[in-house]
Formats: structure tokens, sequence, C-alpha cells
């Protein structure tokens, strides 16, 4: 059994999509404070098998012990439970650092309990920050976090780090770049808090008539057209990396007992870039305006997918393409 905590948000209910269609057994836990329990019964359309799920709050600590022993059967854990805004984390830096560190925390005093266990973690490349040299590669060097978010992740890593140098259990840090789109079914998707922050949710709002208008961030970065160049993922391909990931250690195909993988395309797509392909690809035309730059953001980062490829056996095969319209779709449904 595999446990998936947040396993009923966005990348957690892909990634149980994928884990129950290659004859995985799942254990989702998820506390709801931003999922609902309807993306349950979403994965079960996909699927046609509804994956077991315990509404727990992993802060407690006592029930997380209860939860395994009442699940002795957990082989291994995606962890994907954690709250994500960048820009709430600068105001409420004490909810981030204690909901994305004391869950960890006790699921690792948990795995240390038992005789052989793994672990994937999901992090973040903002962890390079601005890095030097694109494509980025797993050896660049982890720079200080600009936010509170970004830090719970580099310390995530650093606390599994030193965890697995005392246990047995092994572990893989995934490093997403920009995760976007949906389940090709329009079953599951993205489903953001109250304004997104992030760029797709924010368009689809815009094309179906949520929101007034886009507003691109900075045209003066030193890009070709002047604005910030990403990696954006589909998030099925995503999801597939975790099941990768988690046979490589369930197999034992591991050379190190932490190891992390950049999780990108490998192509670098612009803000103005991502505006066009999204009027071609679903033929709406999206009110949008140029404004100032966000703070915090960097000019540029996608990922070096060589290690991926080779040691996970994993790339992406999704096109930029599919993936917004899968979002698009996903939209569509949700406003029916
Ligand atoms: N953008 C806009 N308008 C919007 C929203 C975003 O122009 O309304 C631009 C941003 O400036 C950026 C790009 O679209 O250039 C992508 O922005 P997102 O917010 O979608 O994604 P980020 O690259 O900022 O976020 C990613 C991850 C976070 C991580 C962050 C840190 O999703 O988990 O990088 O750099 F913390």
């Amino acid at each position: 059994m595999i446990l998936v905590t947040g396993g009923l948000g966005f990348i957690g209910s892909h990634t149980v999509v994928e884990l129950q269609q290659q004859g995985h057994e799942v254990l989702i836990v998820d506390d709801l404070s931003n999922a609902s329990l309807s993306v349950l019964d979403g994965i079960t359309a996909i699927t046609k098998s509804r994956p077991k799920f315990l509404q727990l709050d992993l802060k407690d600590k006592c029930g997380v012990a209860q939860m395994f022993s009442k699940y002795p059967e957990i082989k291994g854990i995606i962890h994907f439970a954690a709250s994500k805004a960048v820009g709430e984390s600068m105001e409420k830096p004490l909810q981030y650092y204690e909901n994305n560190i004391v869950p960890l925390i006790n699921l690792l005093y948990e795995l240390g309990k038992k005789e052989k266990s793994c672990l994937i973690f999901s992090s973040s490349c903002t962890v390079y920050g601005q890095a030097m040299e694109m494509p980025i590669t797993e050896e660049a060097p982890v720079q200080k976090a600009l936010s509170p978010y970004g830090n719970t992740k580099q310390m995530g890593e650093d606390i599994i780090t030193d965890f697995a140098k005392v246990s047995t259990m092994d572990a893989i840090l995934l490093r997403y770049f920009n995760p976007i789109g949906a389940h090709e079914t329009a079953y599951i998707g993205e489903l953001p808090n109250g304004v997104p922050q992030n760029l797709i949710p924010y368009i689809t709002q815009t094309a179906v008539g949520k929101r007034k208008e886009l507003s691109v961030f900075g045209q003066d970065y030193q890009t070709p057209d002047g604005t910030c160049i990403r990696d954006y993922i589909h998030v099925v391909d995503l999801a597939k990396a975790h099941v990768k990931a988690l046979e490589r250690l369930l197999l034992k195909k591991n050379i190190e007992k932490v190891e992390c993988f950049n999780i990108g395309t490998g192509k670098g797509t612009s803000v103005l870039e991502i505006i066009k392909t999204f009027e071609k690809t679903t033929g709406v035309v999206l009110n949008y305006k140029i404004v100032e730059r966000r703070e915090g953001d960097v000019m540029e980062a996608y990922a070096s997918t060589t290690k991926a490829n080779k040691m996970l056996g994993w790339k992406a095969e999704l096109s930029l393409e599919e993936a917004l319209n899968s979002a698009w779709m996903w939209e569509k449904s949700l406003n029916k």
C-alpha cells in the first residue's frame, strides 16, 4: 500500500490515478484544508476503483502514529501535503513552517520504525533561485530561499537527507518546474483557492469570464520577448514521474539513499508565448495587459532533463498544446 498525503490536491490526485492504473493500492490522507472530497469521485470515475481515504491533519502526531498502526502494509509514502502559495507564506510564515515541516517530521518518525521504507518528496525548482546557467541541472547550487514557502522546500530536503543517513529509509526528492493542465477526462484538475496566483488558472478563468483581465507581470526582462520564461509541465507527465520514482525505490534500483531529480520538459516558454499558444489551441482571445514585474519572480527557469531520462527512465511526453487544452476543458467543466 502506498500512502499519498495531500492526495486530493492538484498533483496528488493525478498521481493517485497513475498509481492505481499501475496496480498500486493507495491510501489517501488529506485534511481537506485546500481540497474537496469531490476529487475522490473524480479519481474513482477515471480508475473505476475508489482509493481508501482518511481525513487527518498530519500535524497530529498521535493521529499519524495511529494511521501507521492501522495500516502496517504501508510500504512507501508520496508526500504532497503542504501549503503552497508563495505570497501567502510571506504574510503567514509561522503557519507555513508549521504546516510544511511538522507533518514531514511526524511521517519520518513512523518510517523510522519500519524495517525498510521509502519516501518521495515534492520539492520545487524554487530551490535554485535564479540559476546562473540554463538548462538547470541537479548540480546547480541551492540558493537562499526568497520566501518561507521556498525555505520549507529546502528545509524538507535537508531534513530528509539527514534522516536517511541514520535510518533504513530511502528517498527521492522531485524538484518540479511549473505543473499545469488537467486529466484528459476533465474529471480532475486544479482547484485554486480564491484568486489564482499562478499563470494558467488565471488564464483559464479570464477566458471563461470569471476574471476581467490577465496581468502580465513585466515585459522588461532580458528574454527574447521581455517576459519571464518557465518550464511548463503537464501534470499527468509529472504524476507519472512519481510512479517511476516510487518504483525505483521499491525495486531498490537507487544508487544513493537520497536522490534528487528535476522534473520538467526541458523547454522554456515565455508568458507571451503561453498566451499565444493558449489562444491558438482553444480559439479564445485573451484579454491581457502588461503591468509591473511581480516581486520575487526569477527571469528564467527550465530544467535539464538528462538525469531523469537516464536514471528514472522518464521523460515528459505531452505537449504544451495538450496541457493548455486540458486546462481549458477542465475550466469549462467547472463552469457547466
Ligand atoms: N504570471 C503573470 N501573470 C499572472 C501570474 C503569473 O504574468 O497572473 C507570470 C509570472 O510572472 C511568471 C509566470 O507567469 O513569470 C509563471 O508564474 P506562476 O505564478 O504560474 O509560477 P511561478 O514560476 O512563479 O511559480 C513557481 C512554482 C512555485 C514556486 C515558484 C518560485 O509554481 O511553486 O515558482 O519561484 F514556489
